[in-house]
């Protein structure tokens, strides 16, 4: 009820404002937890861990590990911080998150606003004092490349050496559609030096440490058949363990209502959820199942969940269906698909 009234009344304000007041909220636990005890029928395999039910928590909410004190006592299974850059960038200017809210989606062209690796690394290490790595829920940390950089290729290779040690997986965002070039690292030629370069790390970090960490690779809804085909080919070949499926669209014919298609930046909620599965169903298809997939596009309840599993996914991330429902949606979603799984078994 209390948080029915207070999301009514962020949904009123200017989008970022709503935003930052969430993560005061959560940064100093003062939203709500979660209900205890909830889990799948079924240990979810997440690359080499073993996850009580598969929602987690998408990119680009808690972007500077700021909020994880509150958002680690919500039901996620995992949660992905960042997108990360090595230099703190203020991001496109502002207004730059639009709500279109009779699609219960979200227009944004943030641009990777972030405080930079260096900071982010210590928000991360003072968690990692009572939350230790292989714990659920699961941080994951997403990283990009800097808006300015001369070396796209250096700014991940950056970002991979400062987070290895704090994060269970590393995310490779090339699909953020908000800086400029980043989405052609997802061609062959751009990715496949890229994905050998951070497998090479890995293979260096695990030689002195004895941990294999993770790493997934995040792309774009509006990619074609040839592009995933390729992707495909050369996570297999470097050993990348998985695929999120998606980042946010910028094909603005997905929206319905014409008056947001002036706007520019990447679509993402309910707008996104058919193309995001698209994707998905191909990722399952041409990949015969042996990749970890993650689907993330349009959830906003437990059947979604469950059709993103059943469409291959291993798991899922939510991020838009938090603004339109509140984090409670959270809880609701993981019992919903719980029951689901236990009617369908
Ligand atoms: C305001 C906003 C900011 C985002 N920032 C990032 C980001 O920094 N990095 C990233 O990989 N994805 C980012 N995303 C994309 C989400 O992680 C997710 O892939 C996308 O929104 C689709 O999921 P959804 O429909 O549940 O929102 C952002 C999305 C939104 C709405």
């Amino acid at each position: 009820m209390l948080e029915k009234f207070f999301l009514s009344l962020l949904l009123r304000l200017p989008e970022e404002i709503s935003h930052s007041i969430a993560i005061f909220l959560l940064k100093y636990s003062l939203a709500p937890s979660k209900k205890k005890g909830m889990s799948s029928i079924k240990k979810i395999n997440f690359f080499n861990f073993k996850l009580t039910h598969p929602v987690g928590l998408a990119a680009g909410f808690d972007k500077n590990a700021e909020a994880l004190p509150g958002l680690l006592k919500q039901n996620f299974s995992f949660i992905e911080i960042g997108t990360v850059t090595p230099l703190p960038q203020i991001g496109n200017s502002k207004p730059r998150v639009f709500r279109v809210p009779e699609e219960k989606s979200i227009i944004n062209k943030l641009g990777f606003p972030n405080l930079g690796a260096s900071k982010i690394f210590n928000n991360l290490c003072k968690i990692r004092k009572y939350h230790t790595l292989g714990l659920e829920p699961l941080i994951g940390v997403n990283i990009g490349c800097n808006k300015n950089t001369k070396n796209p290729l250096k700014d991940y290779e950056k970002c991979f050496e400062i987070f290895c040690s704090v994060a269970d997986y590393i995310t490779i965002n090339v699909s953020s559609p908000n800086t400029p070039g980043l989405r052609k690292l997802q061609l062959q030629n751009n990715l496949a030096p890229l994905l050998k370069t951070l497998s090479n790390k890995r293979e260096e970090y695990f030689k002195k440490n004895k941990r294999k960490i993770p790493l997934v690779l995040k792309i774009a809804p509006d990619l074609v058949d040839s592009d995933l085909k390729s992707i495909v080919k050369l996570i297999k070949s470097y050993q990348i363990e998985g695929i999120i499926a998606t980042n946010t669209s910028i094909n603005k014919k997905i929206i319905q209502n014409k008056k947001y298609t002036k706007l520019q930046g990447g679509i993402s909620g309910n707008a996104l959820y058919k193309n995001s599965n698209n994707i998905l169903k191909k990722l399952q298809k041409f990949s015969k199942g042996n990749i970890t997939l993650i689907g993330v596009g349009g959830i906003d309840s437990g059947e979604k969940v469950f059709k993103k599993i059943k469409l291959g996914a291993n798991a899922v991330q939510v991020y838009s269906s938090l603004i339109y429902n509140g984090i409670s949606i959270v809880d609701k979603m993981v019992l919903d698909f719980i029951k689901l799984s236990k009617l369908n078994k």
